[in-house]
Parts: structure tokens; sequence; C-alpha cells
């Protein structure tokens, strides 16, 4: 399509309107449009393969204050060309799995939607951080369909199992309490359980390996093939599990 733009030249466009309402009018746009093919990726494996990847979606705004912040972070003034310009997460979108192997398969298919363009990767599961966070992100740049307009707009997509997301959600809340700064045995003790979520992560995938082996070949003993044998996720015949929930909060 014609006239394609990225976020800072739409702001133009639409100059007699408050820049913050465009801005969240583009971003927000951006989401419902990641939303929805999100959606349909869950709903073709649905499908197809009789499993849902996607075990929940939560989807956020950047409230102003974080974003306010974060510019400051960066060293950098207030202002909407800035925001739209060096704040990467205006638009999150988290999309929670139940298995490591479900969030590269999404992961791909994200990346192959052919007029989403993927910007940068973070993988965070092969490479932890310090604290022990593990998770997958994606930014990526989205078409938004305008009157007479294409804009391109970013949104930070992190993909992570149920288990990393609970991990993450405990640290996020006392890294907060602490303001960076917790305790060592916490530190310790959270670096401890990011192990633990590891090993459950890694038990879990082998196991529902072992469980669609099983049902492949017809049999129902588990027991054979043994577990550690078994290094490659057989995804046919899962049972449908999980729904796909919007909320607002990330
Ligand atoms: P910011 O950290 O957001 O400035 O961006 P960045 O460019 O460093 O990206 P990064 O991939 O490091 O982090 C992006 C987001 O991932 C953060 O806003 C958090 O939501 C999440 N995240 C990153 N590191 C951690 C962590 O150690 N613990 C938790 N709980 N979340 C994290
Ligand atoms: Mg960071």
């Amino acid at each position: 399509m014609e006239n394609e733009q990225p976020v800072q030249k739409a702001l133009q466009k639409y100059e007699d309107v408050d820049s913050w309402k465009t801005v969240i009018f583009l971003y927000n746009s951006a989401l419902k449009e990641v939303g929805t093919r999100l959606e349909i990726l869950n709903d073709e494996f649905q499908h197809v393969h009789q499993y849902n990847p996607i075990e929940h979606i939560k989807t956020r705004i950047k409230t102003p204050e974080s974003i306010v912040k974060k510019l400051k972070r960066y060293g950098k003034e207030t202002s909407i060309e800035n925001m739209v310009k060096y704040v990467n997460d205006i638009a999150g979108v988290r999309l929670i799995c139940s298995f490591t192997s479900d969030i590269y398969q999404l992961a791909e298919m994200i990346g192959n939607q052919s007029d989403l363009k993927v910007l940068s990767i973070k993988d965070y599961i092969k490479k932890p951080k310090e604290s022990g966070y593990k998770s997958y992100h994606m930014l990526v740049s989205v078409p938004i369909f305008l009157s007479d307009s294409v804009v391109h707009t970013k949104v930070e997509i992190q993909i992570r199992t149920i288990a990393l997301d609970f991990w993450a959600s405990l640290e996020h809340k006392i890294f907060y309490k602490f303001e960076g700064n917790a305790p060592d045995y916490i530190s310790q003790d959270l670096r401890e359980c990011a192990k633990m979520v590891s090993e459950l992560d890694d038990k879990m995938l082998s196991l529902n390996n072992a469980i669609q082996a099983c049902l492949v070949e017809g049999t129902n003993e588990i027991s054979a093939p043994p577990l550690e044998e078994i290094t490659e996720n057989v995804i046919g015949n899962r049972r449908p599990h999980g729904k796909f929930v919007h909320t607002r909060k990330l």
C-alpha cells in the first residue's frame, strides 16, 4: 500500500488531535492487530493438531509514569517524539505457554508473518539474565491500516512458560518492593528458584514428549521409552487445553 509511515510521521497527520491520544490510539491498534494474529495462529494449531501452543495472552499499554521513568533512565527529555523513538515497549504482549518448545514454535510462526518485521530478538532462555530471568523477547513492527496510510508500530512480545511467568511476577514484585536492592539472601533464593523452575520446565517437557510418544505408538505404557532418551517434542495428538484470555494487565 502507498503512503507507509512510521509513528513519528503519522503524528503530523493528526496534528489537530492531542498527540498523546494519537500515540495511544496507534499502539492500542497495534496490540489488537498482534493479538488477533496470535489468536488465529493458536486456533489454526487447535484446528490441525488439536493442541494450543498458547495458554493465555496478556496485553498492556505502558503507563505515562513508566514511560517518563524510562526516558529519564535513558537520559532523554520527556517528549512524544522521544517516547516513540526510544521506548520500545509502549505496546506489550506477553504469551504464556506450557512448554519451552512452544516458545520457539511461536517465535518461528511470528517471524514467518510476511508483513510483520522482526526488529530484534533477545533470547533470555538460552542466555538467562544475572537475576535468573528467562524469557524470549521479540521486538516487532506491525502495520496498522488507516484510512489513507499504513503506520508501522512497534510491539514488544515476551514469550515464556507458565512456570517462568510465575517466577518473573514474584521477582518483579520483590525488585520493586526493595527498589532493586533486595537483601542478598532473597536474591540468592530467587536465583535458586529460577534453577528449580528451569528443571521443572525440562522435566515437564520430557514427560509430555514421553506421553506423546506413547500415544503415537498407540500404547498406554508411559514407562517406555525412557524419558531421557526423548529429545524431540512431538506435538500431535496433544489434548486441547488452555484458553486464550485477553487481559489488560501485564
Ligand atoms: P528495559 O529493561 O525495559 O529498559 O529494556 P531492555 O532493552 O533492557 O529490554 P529487556 O529485554 O532487558 O527487558 C524488557 C522487559 O523484560 C522488562 O521491561 C521486564 O518486563 C522484563 N525483564 C527483563 N529483565 C527482567 C528481570 O530480571 N526480572 C523480571 N521479572 N523481568 C525482567
Ligand atoms: Mg532491561
